[in-house]
């Protein structure tokens, strides 16, 4: 009848469509094939999507069609995964020339704007993309958005010394107005309360989680604002920043630069 009809459209559907891991596995891997080159300095991100880039570098390493590789992770997880797969890695106390970063991103705007700090790697995440000649974003289209802030969080870094001052001093800050700044509690890594003790950085400071109803006007004014309020230090706006972004969504994959 009907109703079999409709399970197996339904069905058929399913299995036509990947996956959100198959998505990020497409972006992580096409971001390396087409943007990482022998004999050259590569940052690392850090998430379930850049993991998959890291996968990849071990591979073509591994396999012998990328040689001489440097890489520079942003977080001790990254840097973890790929000492395993045997990629090496240096800091950008030696090396602060990159040729190229592949990071996800939590939510990406028109203008190729970013929240990242998901996984709160953020401070570690911007000192190295900062100082790559390319930035290359890889996500699945549910991080598209059409402007920064309710669909996602604005995580920011900020010292444990006196906290819930900070905290305060950031609601006041007029660019951000409206935000509700809540602690982020249990593992980093996780941005959905799980604990009930802070969760603490690579760096040893607490993430402050910025939620707001309705999108930020200026991300540029936020960003500045967070940047000029002592105690903070850094937020996840990376405005700017990006050279390319890789979208992974169920009709294939397309590039935004
Ligand atoms: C970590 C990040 C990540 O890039 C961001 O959270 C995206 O993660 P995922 O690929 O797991 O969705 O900014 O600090």
């Amino acid at each position: 009848g009907v109703a079999a009809v409709t399970v197996a459209a339904g069905a058929r559907r399913v299995a036509r469509r990947a996956t959100q891991d198959e998505l990020k596995k497409q972006v992580g891997y096409k971001a390396v094939d087409d943007y990482v080159k022998s004999g050259t300095v590569i940052g690392l991100g850090t998430g379930s999507t850049a993991a998959f880039a890291v996968e990849r570098v071990g591979q073509l390493l591994k396999s012998g069609e990328l040689k001489d590789i440097i890489a520079i992770p942003t977080s001790i997880r990254t840097k973890e995964q790929a000492e395993s797969l045997g990629i090496p890695l240096a800091t950008l106390d030696t090396h602060s020339d990159l040729d190229v970063a592949i990071d996800g991103a939590d939510e990406v705007d028109p203008n190729l704007n970013l929240v990242k700090g998901g996984g709160g790697a953020l401070f570690r995440e911007k000192i190295v993309e900062m100082c790559a000649k390319k930035f290359i974003v890889i996500v699945d289209e549910s991080k598209m958005c059409g402007g920064l802030g309710p669909g996602f969080p604005i995580p920011v870094e900020i010292v444990p010394f006196c906290h819930e001052h900070t905290m305060r001093e950031i609601a006041k800050l007029p660019a951000l107005a409206g935000c509700k700044p809540v602690l982020r509690l249990g593992d980093v890594a996780n941005n959905k309360p799980d604990g009930d003790k802070p969760a603490v950085t690579d760096n040893s400071n607490y993430i402050v989680d910025l939620v707001f109803e309705t999108p930020i006007k200026d991300a540029v004014a936020a960003g500045e604002q967070l940047k000029n309020t002592v105690g903070v230090v850094d937020h996840g706006l990376f405005t700017g920043m990006t050279t390319a972004c890789i979208i992974a969504g169920s009709d294939g994959i397309s590039v935004k630069e």
